[in-house]
């Protein structure tokens, strides 16, 4: 089994170290447009393996070549959230990283299955979908898994039980409108009503929303241990074609009412990546947050020039409770679109950071092949 990690910065190397080992692969090819840094990380894990019994072999490369015949791709590759920044803030840099390195790493591994990581996620594996033109079911995201370790942490801490007691899963977009799907959540079998007050609850779900926040804000950097985690449990799941069932960025053809957008639900994990997507039901809150977080995903993905605008556009000031109130359509709509405007016109501005360009979002050059 072959993974191929593009991107050798935080997560991608720690993604790396976290696969090898566990030797969930029998090689791990790192690739950046860097030239030495996916080398040198490669050197350090392999030589790290042999501390754990690990057999897995770790090799860094500048090269797509390098990947060729892989089984499950990971792409990392791209800016990452600085403090005050939001995941949209990424969109115009992100999306051309992604579609490169998704056409160079599909050209050489065209059965593979394809991880995307990059944020803001839900929008860049579409984009990655469609620079790939692989089956949807074998583009998918990673964010569920992580948002809902961060839930776990924080379910834990308040009811003073065991992570591994705990059921639960977030859904939705991987930003501020996360849907931490409580509804479900079990400790012990039990509902987490029965440990927790309301009060308890709520600020679980927003203390959730912003874990990755909290993070950049204390160590001025992006998190990386928890997402390279949550990507080796992936990972594992589709080479092992284990069938569990995890939250992650996958296509929708009808389920939960919409279509056209990659967004997080609980899926069937399996070798062909998303088997199949589960349709949980969502209590009347639940399915205010999960439209709210549909519509977010597609203005980015409209944004990117794919799909249609929708007809509600998001204002980041009114919360989940306004909403029940009203649709917010015309009120905000001569603002969004002036701000979308702007954006498309920020994207079109953006330095060429393509396929075979050398130029990384840093603005350090390589001489990367592309394949
Ligand atoms: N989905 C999630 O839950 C989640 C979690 C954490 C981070 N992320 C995202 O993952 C991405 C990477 O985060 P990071 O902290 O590792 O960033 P980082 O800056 O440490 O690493 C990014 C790496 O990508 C490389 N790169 C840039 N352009 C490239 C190209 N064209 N080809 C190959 N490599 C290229 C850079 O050289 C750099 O080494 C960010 O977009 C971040 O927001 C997502």
């Amino acid at each position: 089994m072959k993974v191929s990690i593009i991107g050798a910065g935080d997560v991608g190397a720690q993604t790396a170290n976290e696969i090898a080992g566990r030797q969930i692969a029998d090689e791990v090819v790192l690739v950046d447009i860097v030239d030495g840094l996916p080398q040198g990380r490669a050197l350090d894990i392999q030589q790290y393996c042999p501390t754990i019994d690990s057999e897995t072999k770790v090799f860094g490369s500048n090269s797509y070549a390098d990947t060729r015949g892989s089984d499950v791709v990971v792409i990392v590759a791209g800016s990452p959230r600085k403090p005050g920044m939001t995941r949209d803030d990424l969109l115009g840099i992100n999306k051309k990283i992604v579609e490169s390195v998704t056409k160079s790493v599909a050209n050489y591994s065209p059965n593979a299955v394809l991880l995307v990581v990059t944020n803001p996620v839900d929008a860049m594996t579409y984009a990655a979908w469609k620079a790939s033109g692989f089956e949807s079911k074998r583009v998918l995201g990673m964010a569920g898994v992580l948002d809902t370790a961060r839930l776990k942490t924080l379910i834990a801490e308040k009811a003073g039980c065991l992570f591994g007691d705990i059921e639960a899963m977030v859904i939705g977009a991987h930003g501020d409108d996360m849907v931490p799907m409580m509804s479900h959540a079990k400790i012990k079998n039990r509902s987490v009503t029965e440990f927790l007050t309301k009060n308890e609850i709520d600020e679980i779900i927003k203390k959730t929303q912003l874990a990755s926040q909290k993070i950049i804000e204390l160590t001025k950097r992006s998190t990386s241990f928890a997402p390279a985690g949550s990507i080796a449990k992936m990972v594992e799941a589709i080479l092992n074609d284990s069938r569990d069932i995890m939250p992650c960025s996958a296509y929708l053809e009808g389920e939960y009412g919409y279509k056209d957008v990659y967004i997080g639900v609980p899926a069937v994990l399996g070798k062909d990546g998303v088997e199949s997507v589960i349709e949980y039901e969502l209590d009347e809150n639940e399915k205010v947050m999960f439209e709210r977080s549909v519509t977010h995903a597609k203005e980015n993905i409209a944004k990117l020039g794919f799909g249609e605008m929708p007809e509600k556009v998001i204002d980041d000031t009114k919360d989940v409770e306004d909403e029940k109130k009203s649709t917010f359509v015309s009120d905000n709509m001569e603002n969004a679109i002036s701000k979308i405007t702007a954006d498309m016109q920020k994207l079109g501005n953006e330095p060429d950071q393509g396929s075979g360009n050398v130029e990384n979002a840093k603005g350090e050059k390589s001489p990367i092949s592309s394949g």
